[in-house]
């Protein structure tokens, strides 16, 4: 059979990363190889986003850019996938008429079956039916890839809660949970093709199972936790409002669980928190930060943050910032509001002008960004546990000599900081490649983002860092 070469471009969050592996996998049994080449593809296909406008627009040219492409080589296969998909539908081929395909985020089990259509009957299609989850699809579909150490499992989709700016419950449907049987066959062809680390997805993982009557979310960590080979489980996103005391606790039950949880807060005023829907208060949410960290004092906690929703003032703005400084995260993702179209605080009085919404974002990121050194700063002089990913991207030529080493590597700590560091032995190939060894290094330097470190011989020990490092000795 002749090579076919598809080129995939993903926009968005890790469901989409996900969603792309499923599409990679579905689309080997009709020939398709991964190009990272736009002129070699014979398919282009873009997994898009619809959370911002900025989103939106990225998709939108980068569509555009392709136009060209098909003008030249007019057999070639152009199509659009993803929440944007999913919004927009047919609407987009009107706009950019060089698109082939439209897919929604409920039929990329059909994509193959789509892409066959156009090839022989050289028609366009748009299918973005919301259907009934197809479990079994899914079992078919998501086969190990090739993606490194580290992958993500989707374990439910949708989202049922309708917090007022977002545009998720309408371009992903409402919330569905995956049996357990398939999210746990599905991680041991994981485990048993090189992977050693798990992030389970859904928009509000505490709510697993609930709906469908199956187990609850801790005794899906237990199942997987006893999964033979993995060595480290994450999961995101838990809603503050159903972050039960038996998930808190999971964190000092289940050893192969991460010490990191990202605990996405929005706002740190009652008010705002209010009329975005998000049914919890701020002393709620601190209560949740104060038990977690009782169960498992080196816990990582990283969030999200929305600035300029409709009618925050700026008094409200600065109960943010002082959240901020009472809890001290470790990280935090924050961005200017957005209007989404479906979403109700699109027509919500009191909107925030742009150059507001951008000085607020700045003083926010100022203010992490010092928190985040001295956090960082704190763990330079300890020895943590890394999962090695792979190699740098970024050499660091001057460290890489003082060291003597010839390589830089790169992995995450449990806490989900990236360390950057050089170490004796070469880590540990796994199966097909990827680097999954857990390798334990002595932290050097400390940056906003990240961690550098070296052999733990140079170790200085640090008895506050040293526990989680122990837990993952054996
Ligand atoms: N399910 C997750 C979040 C998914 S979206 C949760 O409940 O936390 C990721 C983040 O994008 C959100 O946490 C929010 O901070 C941001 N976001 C969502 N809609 C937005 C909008 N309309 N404008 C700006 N940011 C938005
Ligand atoms: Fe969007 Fe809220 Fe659902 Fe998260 S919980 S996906 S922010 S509606
Ligand atoms: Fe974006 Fe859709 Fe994820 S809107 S954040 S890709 S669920």
């Amino acid at each position: 059979m002749k090579s076919k070469y598809l080129y995939i471009q993903t926009i968005g969050c890790q469901m989409n990363v996900y969603d792309s592996e499923r599409i990679i996998q579905g689309l080997k049994p009709l020939g398709y190889e991964m190009t990272a080449s736009l002129p070699r593809a014979d398919v282009i296909l873009l997994n898009t986003c619809a959370i911002r406008e900025k989103a939106e627009q990225k998709a939108f040219s980068f569509l555009g850019r392709l136009a060209d492409l098909k003008k030249k080589n007019p057999s070639l296969i152009i199509g659009i996938g993803g929440c944007v998909a999913q919004q927009e539908g047919e609407k987009i081929i009107r706009r950019a008429p060089h698109i082939d395909l439209v897919f929604g985020t409920h039929t990329i089990h059909r994509l193959p079956e789509m892409i066959q259509r156009i090839i022989h009957r050289r028609c366009r299609v748009v299918d973005i039916e919301m259907s009934e989850w197809i479990d079994e699809d899914d079992a078919v579909m998501a086969a190990p890839g090739n993606g490194g150490p580290a992958r993500f499992v989707t374990i439910m989709r949708g989202c049922d809660n309708f917090c007022a700016y977002c545009v998720v419950p309408y371009v992903r449907g409402r919330e569905t949970s995956r049996k357990p049987e398939n999210i746990i066959s599905e991680i041991q062809a994981l485990v048993s093709s090189g992977v050693r680390e798990v992030t389970l997805l859904g928009q509000n993982v505490n709510s697993y199972g609930k709906k469908e009557g199956l187990c609850s979310f801790s005794e899906l960590l237990k199942r997987v936790n006893a999964v033979e080979g993995l060595l480290r489980i994450r999961f995101t996103t838990s809603h503050p409002k159903d972050l039960s005391e038996d998930l808190i606790r999971a964190f000092g039950r289940f050893d192969k669980l991460c010490h990191h949880i990202h605990l996405p807060v929005q706002s740190g005023a009652d008010k705002v928190l209010k009329r975005m829907n998000r049914r919890y208060t701020r002393e709620q949410y601190l209560d949740k930060i104060e038990a977690l960290r009782r169960v498992c004092p080196d816990i990582a906690v990283t969030s999200d943050f929305i600035v300029g929703f409709p009618g925050e003032t700026r008094d409200d703005f600065k109960e943010t910032l002082d959240l901020i400084e009472q809890v001290r995260f470790d990280g935090v993702f924050a961005f200017k509001y957005s209007d989404r179209p479906k979403a109700p605080a699109a027509a919500f009085p009191g909107k925030v002008e742009e150059t507001q919404k951008a000085d607020r974002l700045q003083q926010l990121f100022d203010l992490q960004s010092d928190i985040s050194i001295q956090k960082n700063q704190m763990l330079v002089g300890s020895t943590l546990t890394v999962l090695v990913e792979g190699e740098s991207k970024k050499q660091d030529e001057v460290a890489i000599q003082a060291s003597g080493k010839k390589v830089q590597w790169t992995g995450r700590t449990s806490s989900n900081k990236i360390v950057n560091f050089t170490i004796d032995e070469n880590p540990v190939f796994s199966g097909d490649g990827s680097v999954g060894s857990l390798v334990d290094v002595h932290i050097e330097k400390a940056f906003p983002h990240s961690l550098w470190g070296g052999p733990v011989d140079r170790r200085l020990p640090h008895p506050a860092c040293m526990k989680g490092a122990e837990s993952y000795a054996a």
